[in-house]
């Protein structure tokens, strides 16, 4: 049912995963439309999408905005893939231990890895149709899970994971009501070499550490075999059900 997309709502779409998942959704789909959200106004530069909108997710006035942008088209998307996350910046990495917890970059991280997909979920829900079958897939990450962690650290990073997989959860709720056919789900991608996960490589295993086009493959491939079954799941990169 979910197998083959003929339009897709990609969010976040300048980042390293998100680039690789707009090259690899137009060639497995070329007659999709493919609609682009990012903060950069030129666009994702890599390929070439339908349409794109300059906004900044993490902003409530950008609803309005993103509303009229997936209204243009006659229906809504058949998948929307929001990537928007953080993990670093220039002067905040992710906390190894209690005394390092701030409370504004734990703001920063609930804003930018939660807050920017409910923010997508807003603008995208007038659009929806009971009838249209939708995918949804937030990209989280495996230390999110509180089942699974086992190691510690990372606080602001767990935590703003762990209230995503729960607004994903309480989303698929939602909209497995509303809708007649619907999968919404939080995807691990697996360590991918981006932006993102730059700083922390160097421990991870050369065979455990990714290319984001290996990733973006893995990513679509997920996506292409959902059922409803999987409705408001954290799924890991290969589609294996991981616990919350
Ligand atoms: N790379 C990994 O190893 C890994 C592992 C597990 C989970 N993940 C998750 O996968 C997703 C994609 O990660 P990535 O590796 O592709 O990272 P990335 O290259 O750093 O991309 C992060 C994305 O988040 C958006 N973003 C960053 N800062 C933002 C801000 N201040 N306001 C609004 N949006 C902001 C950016 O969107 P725009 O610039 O387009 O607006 C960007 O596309 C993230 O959710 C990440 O947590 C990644």
């Amino acid at each position: 049912m979910f197998d083959q997309p003929g339009s897709i709502l990609l969010a976040g779409a300048s980042g390293g995963v998100a680039t690789a998942l707009g090259v690899e959704v137009l060639q497995r789909f070329p007659d999709a439309e493919l609609l682009t959200i990012s903060r950069n106004a030129e666009g994702p530069q890599a390929f070439t999408p339908t349409r794109h909108l300059q906004a900044d997710l993490t902003d409530p006035d950008s609803v309005a905005g993103v509303r009229d942008f997936v209204r243009a088209s006659d229906d809504p998307p058949d998948w929307v893939i929001c990537c928007c996350g953080i993990l670093h910046t220039e002067d905040h990495g992710p906390e190894k231990a209690l005394d390092q917890c701030e409370e504004g970059w734990l703001l920063q991280s609930m804003r930018i890895n939660v807050v920017t997909h409910i923010h997508l979920a807003q603008a995208l829900a007038p659009a929806l149709k009971p009838s249209h079958p939708l995918v949804w897939a937030s990209l989280s990450a495996k230390v999110g899970s509180i089942g699974d962690n086992h190691l510690g650290g990372w606080y602001s990073y767990r935590m703003s994971k762990a209230a995503l997989n729960m607004f994903i959860r309480n989303l698929s709720i939602e909209w497995g009501r509303r809708l007649d056919h619907c999968c919404v789900v939080a995807v691990h991608p697996g360590t991918t070499d981006t932006a993102l996960s730059k700083p922390f490589q160097k421990n991870i295993p050369e065979d455990k550490l990714y290319s984001a086009s290996t990733s973006a493959e893995r990513i679509v491939d997920v996506l292409a075999g959902l059922d409803e079954e999987r409705n408001g799941r954290l799924l890991f990169w290969d589609g294996e059900v991981l616990p919350w």
